[in-house]
């Protein structure tokens, strides 16, 4: 190759990611080698040796000129240099294409128990908010148009469960990544007598992939974790979005902490929700990497080809920008201050009660509740169009609109009607499982927290 071919076509640049599975790969490939007695005892042990010598030495050890094509050579080129020609068995049995093929596996079961774990700590502190508003009533939007009170505790938790589900789909996808390709060899395994099953175990694989066409070129464990990951993204960028329409002048449901603010060169008056923007604009890197490594999968015929390297930088990158982003949405919406009155004063304004006060209609006086809807609908239009508020509707104004559009009059209790009209009370009468009052909320919370419990601990923690 030219020197500008081999720059071109090196996967070095993306490799470092790999190094320490590359020794664990190598290591576990030449210690099943020693066992199965397929290479000699004495050169095994120099092999296993070196490595555990490179794995102490470290990255900046490796020496990279120009015919070296890619890690893989780089850490047998080290191997060489350390023992002699005899580093050449450690590659019995084993090429480059199923040694890449495990080496990415390895690093990203790890990627993706931290991914989790960061998923779970967030979710811990958004039940911990949570639990600080239970009672704090906001207005619930739909068509972002206010539509029914909430609590704040009830919309964290709605982005919990959101969450939780990001967090579940890893861990089903963590099943197909760790699996072993190793032994796969080329791409029809070997005629060496190797154990695949010991080389799964060594390195704490579930299984060994069964075909060996499909071990070595298979790659939908990558898409499907940047799937993962762009789900992920995606429940981030949506909260991040809310926070920057909360944290306006318009809305001022919200303080976000000055150290997740800028501020502008030239309006000192300025608080800018920067790093909300940004992670908003970033999560979009893992939806362009996701189509990437897709669009590179969808025109390769069995086995290996080439362009499978290029899938890797874009997992790498993906994974940096979903880990990235997660860390600093954890700390900048755990900061975010709540304005209780404002988020009160929403709730309790364009009549967004308006639902509970049909409902007691139905339920009071046996009324169909299409009917109800229509006369809370004009009472609504016509409190509106002469300025009048919630608390100025009484059982006589009822009255007067239903006889206006040819109903019987209700006689509902004014206390009653005020009741329905209530932010608060109108929370809490939402005690169906799943509603926004204090007290499912409460229940929601403690299924979470044993949820986080049980999931911790399976990760170790
Ligand atoms: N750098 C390569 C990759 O990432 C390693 C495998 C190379 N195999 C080959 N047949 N050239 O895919």
């Amino acid at each position: 190759m030219t020197d500008e071919a081999a720059e071109y076509t090196s996967s070095l640049e993306f490799d470092k990611i790999i190094f320490e599975a590359d020794i664990k790969t190598n290591f576990a490939h030449t210690l099943m080698l020693k066992e199965e007695n397929i290479i000699d005892d004495e050169i095994a042990d120099n092999i296993l040796g070196a490595l555990d010598q490179l794995k102490e030495d470290g990255y900046n050890e490796l020496v990279f000129d120009p015919s070296v094509e890619d890690i893989h050579m780089a850490i047998e080129n080290y191997v060489t240099d350390k023992i002699g020609p005899t580093a050449g068995f450690m590659h019995t049995a084993k090429s480059r294409n199923d040694q890449v093929a495990t080496d990415v596996r390895l690093v990203l079961r790890d990627k993706i128990t931290e991914t989790q774990i960061g998923i779970l700590e967030f979710m811990e502190g958004l039940v911990e908010k949570a639990g600080e508003h239970l009672e704090t009533v906001f207005i619930g939007y739909t068509h972002l148009q206010h539509a029914q009170p909430i609590t704040i505790a009830h919309h964290l938790m709605a982005h919990v469960q959101a969450l939780k589900r990001d967090y579940e789909r890893l861990e089903d996808t963590y099943k197909r990544v760790n699996l072993n390709p190793l032994g796969s060899a080329a791409m029809t395994t070997t005629s060496f007598p190797i154990n695949r099953q010991l080389t799964t175990d060594l390195l704490g694989f579930d299984a060994y992939l069964e075909n060996s066409m499909d071990g070595v070129s298979s790659r939908d464990f990558i898409s499907e974790t940047v799937f993962d990951l762009s789900a992920l993204c995606t429940t981030l960028s949506k909260i991040c979005e809310e926070l920057i329409l909360w944290s306006t002048y318009e809305f001022g449901i919200i303080e976000m902490a000055d150290e997740y603010s800028s501020t502008s060169s030239i309006m000192p008056q300025k608080k800018n929700p920067d790093v909300a923007e940004l992670a908003r604009a970033k999560s979009t890197i893992v939806n362009g990497e996701l189509v990437t490594i897709l669009t590179i999968l969808k025109a390769i015929p069995y086995t290996y080809n080439r362009d499978l390297q290029e899938i890797t930088p874009h997992l790498w990158n993906a994974v940096k920008v979903t880990q990235d982003t997660l860390s600093i949405v954890t700390k900048m919406l755990l900061s975010v201050k709540f304005k209780e009155d404002r988020c009160l004063e929403l709730a309790g304004t364009n009549f967004a009660t308006a639902t509970d006060l049909a409902d007691i209609m139905v339920r009071e006086k046996q009324i169909p509740f299409r009917t109800a809807h229509k006369i809370v609908g004009r009472i609504v239009n016509e409190a509106t169009a002469s300025g009048l508020k919630e608390a100025d509707i009484t059982s006589e104004y009822i009255d007067d609109i239903a006889s206006e559009l040819g109903f019987e009059k209700l006689g509902l209790e004014d206390d009653l009607v005020q009741k329905a009209l209530n932010p608060l009370e109108n929370v809490k009468m939402r005690t169906v499982p799943g509603g926004p009052s204090p007290a499912m909320v409460e229940i929601a919370r403690d299924n979470i927290k044993e949820f986080l419990n049980e999931e911790f601990e399976k990760k170790g923690i």
